[in-house]
């Protein structure tokens, strides 16, 4: 417990006495394993960072259109030598959605049911269908939802997706925190505790016995990951992997030509020469508008978090450290009379790793463009922009019968 000194956490105990034996237990429990190491990023400088940003060079639209039947082929031939593993991330908590459950299991049909974990499945499907194999699926849930999701697959009979081939595995938690850094608590005995981001995948991955003994045993080389929401995104498709394996890069990263020079997502680049995505912020209006001698704009292709990564990279990275993230969000938490506060504002702080940091770790990596319009409907939102409404009308626009 000397932690909760070293930290000035003290206000976890508050409602000690209230607790019965085994609730005691299960609050030191949580405590002794919570990682408080989080809460050293409040205290931390906000540095600038001075780095060199120049362009990255992408695998457009048309260059790809010139290649695609090899590329095609030499990812086919990699998916039916058991090359190709896929991991789709779903640890996150959709509170921008507001649905009540893992987002995976919210019904976007209108006519019919559509859940987005069965689009999921049947973009996979697509291609495991055509080569008549299965590759492996990685599902990273979170302590909050992972007893709904595994529930929902079983009881949906994994959307005709073979069982043997899906494993799900939990991420790691982090505390949160007030404003001013206290740990709260969700209950008399427990830490407010969310998933830390989605960039501990891979060491999650690997420490769940099951998951990792079908890894190994498929003998894939490459794992594709993606996010949850982007109901039209291909999954382990076989020109983006085909392209990837032909670069002799370590990752392979799909990307949108961007709609304006300030649209909000995170472009690639190369930072001190190594590939890097720049958050929008942090790209500045001049950036944003630099073009080549063609006109063509510099830094125009935003990364849709749908990535090829090398496993063999995978291991060489894996202990190093991903920069923390604090973001500033709801939480859910009781307050000192012990009353179960909802708030409507941001009223604390979560600690995140991210994906996309990861690039960074890596030397060398592909961007491939793909058609916004056929690839790219993520749903973060109920209405407006990357919401149920956007998606559906780019699912209908696909062919897909909502
Ligand atoms: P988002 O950035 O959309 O976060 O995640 P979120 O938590 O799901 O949604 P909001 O911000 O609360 O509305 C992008 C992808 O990363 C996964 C999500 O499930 C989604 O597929 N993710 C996010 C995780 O797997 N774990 C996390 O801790 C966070």
């Amino acid at each position: 417990m000397d932690k909760i000194e070293k930290y000035h956490q003290e206000q976890l105990l508050r409602f000690e006495n209230e607790l019965s034996g085994d609730e005691k237990k299960e609050l030191y429990k949580q405590i002794q394993e919570t990682d408080f190491s989080y809460l050293d990023e409040l205290n931390k400088e906000q540095k600038v960072e001075l780095c060199d940003i120049a362009p990255i060079e992408a695998l457009t639209i048309d260059k790809i259109e010139k290649n695609k039947n090899k590329y095609k082929e030499i990812g086919e031939t990699a998916i039916k030598n058991g090359e190709v593993a896929t991991l789709l991330l779903a640890g996150g908590m959709g509170t921008r959605l507001g649905f009540d459950g893992p987002k995976g299991m919210y019904d976007v049909g209108i006519t019919h049911n559509l859940f987005i974990f069965e689009c999921i499945i049947n973009n996979l499907k697509k291609v495991t269908d055509s080569l008549g194999v299965f590759i492996p699926l990685f599902i990273m849930t979170s302590d909050k939802n992972d007893k709904a999701t595994r529930e929902f697959f079983e009881e949906k009979k994994y959307f005709g997706y073979s069982k043997d081939y899906i494993r799900f595995f939990t991420q790691e938690m982090a505390p949160c925190t007030d404003l001013q850094g206290r740990i709260l608590l969700e209950s008399k005995n427990r830490l407010a505790t969310s998933p830390n981001g989605n960039g501990g995948w891979f060491n999650s991955l690997i420490k769940n016995k099951d998951a990792k003994e079908l890894l190994d045993k498929s003998g894939a080389k490459w794992i594709n990951i993606f996010a949850v929401d982007n109901v039209l995104q291909k999954i382990a498709d076989p020109v983006f992997i085909g392209a990837t394996i032909s670069a002799g890069v370590e990752v392979g990263a799909k990307v949108i030509r961007k709609v304006d020079p300030y649209e909000k997502v995170g472009v690639m680049c190369l930072k001190n020469g190594k590939p890097s995505v720049i958050e929008y912020m942090d790209l500045g209006e001049e950036m944003a508008q630099k073009t080549d001698a063609g006109g063509e704009r510099l830094y125009n292709f935003g990364v849709i978090l749908n990535y090829l990564f090398n496993i063999k990279t995978m291991y060489e990275i894996k202990d190093k450290k991903l920069p923390v993230h604090v973001v500033t969000k709801k939480i859910e938490h009781l307050d000192a009379e012990g009353n179960l506060i909802k708030p409507d504002e941001p009223n604390g702080h979560k600690f995140e790793m991210l994906c996309v940091d990861m690039i960074e770790l890596a030397s060398t990596c592909l961007p491939f463009e793909v058609v916004r319009e056929k690839e790219f409907a993520p749903i973060k939102n109920k209405t407006g922009v990357d919401s149920v409404e956007s998606a559906r009308v780019l699912l209908q626009k696909n062919g897909v019968m909502l």
